[in-house]
């Protein structure tokens, strides 16, 4: 089993490695080609991710390269997990829409759009390479934004699944709340990336006792803490919003937030730097703890496992992906990518059927996933009416002067990764 990590230079790659290093049984890598435009990073974090292995006696090899088409050569499945003008292109998106009074955010709002106008034609390109080197590998896009990216590919003709980690990070989380192993807990997840609900917490899988009360009884404060949301809000939802949607029920209070504070990506950016530094000692053999504060905790053991699903070596029955709806919420297109639990298997993944679903949060699915169309639209075809089209439609943003400043800006922001603007 040959895997190919495009991004493979990402500070996150260790926590991807350790992961392959501790879970061989599930998914038993011969091969790992960390592929990265940065030599630096590769020379770097190619050694240490030998270490990694060695030192957990994995006999899988690692190599690296910066020429695509011969990293994804023969690669059985293909981890995108690249981010097109690194963190200084995150910070401008996580900058200028606070300048509108908006969220500014890698993904959700006007910044999302920027980076997915930067990223789907790269991914395009990537998806296409790996499709003449081998139309029989599997996509697993790790790339944000996740829905939008995962839709291009599908809409394109490529074996692509989205994979994120909120939806494990749930599930560990409500295990250790339990007491009980997570394999026992079967997540009802629903909605888009990045704007999810868990509407029930079942135990033994989707047939299981809904604990979903029960865990809110008893734990309730602690992850109405975690989500930084008042207690009473998540009592009246009944259901567990997913920390990003903290920028639609809070907007105003982030927008001020935001607006006091170093952006996220300056913070990111600094432990990176540090990071890379340990990465460079030769007697580091493992991920360092610095990196948990990274926001992918659990992204190795969830692409392990789905990874193994898709090349057919194991995985668990049931996983959250990003998928085609094909009818799951049958108001949405069958085109749209949602994010729920399916089964998946070396076909690709099917969707579980979704119980019917409240309109506080149907509502809110249906309009971020025509702003989405729009952004692909945009992203595909360019143009700043497409781009204004996109932002219009964004629940978010909705007003003309308003969509109208954020396209400037994001045009301006942008215009060395954007040809057309
Ligand atoms: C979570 C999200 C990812 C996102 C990451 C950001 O893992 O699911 O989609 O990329 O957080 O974390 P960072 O440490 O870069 O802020
Ligand atoms: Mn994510």
């Amino acid at each position: 089993m040959k895997l190919a990590v495009v991004g493979g230079g990402s500070t996150y790659t260790p926590e991807l490695v350790d992961g392959f290093a501790r879970l061989r049984e599930t998914l038993p890598v011969e091969e790992l080609v960390l592929v990265d435009p940065d030599a630096g990073r590769l020379d770097l974090i190619g050694p240490l991710a030998r270490r990694i292995l060695a030192k957990q006696g994995h006999p899988g090899k690692v190599t690296t390269t910066s020429d695509v088409d011969a990293g994804v050569a023969d690669a059985d499945a293909v981890l995108l997990q690249l981010r097109v003008g690194g963190q200084a292109a995150r910070n401008q998106d996580e900058t200028w829409p606070l300048e509108c009074g908006c969220i500014g955010q890698e993904t959700t709002g006007a910044g999302g759009l920027a980076k997915a106008l930067r990223t789907v034609p790269v991914v395009l390109d990537i998806a296409e390479r790996v499709r003449r080197a081998n139309p029989d590998a599997w996509i697993i896009d790790f790339t944000n934004p996740v829905g939008i990216v995962t839709r291009a590919l599908l809409e394109a003709g490529h074996k692509a699944v989205g994979l994120c980690n909120v939806a494990i990070g749930f599930q560990r989380r409500f295990a250790e709340n339990l007491g009980v192993d997570p394999s026992e807990v079967f997540l009802d997840h629903v909605g888009l990336n990045h704007l999810t609900w868990e509407t029930g917490v079942r135990l033994g899988g989707p047939h299981g006792a809904d604990v979903l009360p029960k865990l809110l009884a008893e734990h309730g404060d602690a992850i109405a803490e975690s989500l930084r949301l008042p207690r009473p809000v998540l009592d009246r939802l009944g259901v567990v919003p997913s920390y990003y949607l903290r920028y639609f029920y809070a907007h105003d209070e982030v927008v001020r937030e935001l607006g006091s504070k170093p952006s996220r990506a300056a913070e990111v950016a600094e432990m990176e730097r540090k990071l890379l530094q340990m990465y460079g000692d030769p007697s580091l053999d493992e991920k360092p703890e610095l990196l948990a504060k990274r926001g992918g905790a659990f992204y190795s053991e969830a692409a392990v496992d789905l990874t193994a699903s898709l090349v057919g070596s194991g995985g668990s029955p049931y996983q959250v992906v990003n998928t085609l709806n094909r009818g799951t919420l049958p108001f949405l297109p069958d085109e749209a990518v949602i994010e729920v639990q399916a089964t998946v298997g070396h076909e690709g993944a099917s969707p579980l059927p979704v119980a019917g679903l409240d309109p506080l949060f149907s509502g809110l699915v249906s309009h971020v996933t025509a702003y989405e169309e729009l952004a692909l639209d945009a992203a595909l075809r360019g143009g700043r009416d497409r781009v204004f089209r996109a932002l219009l439609a964004h629940p978010l943003i909705g007003q003309y002067e308003l969509a109208d400043g954020l396209t400037d800006r994001l045009l301006t922001h942008n215009r060395e990764h954007l040809p057309w603007a």
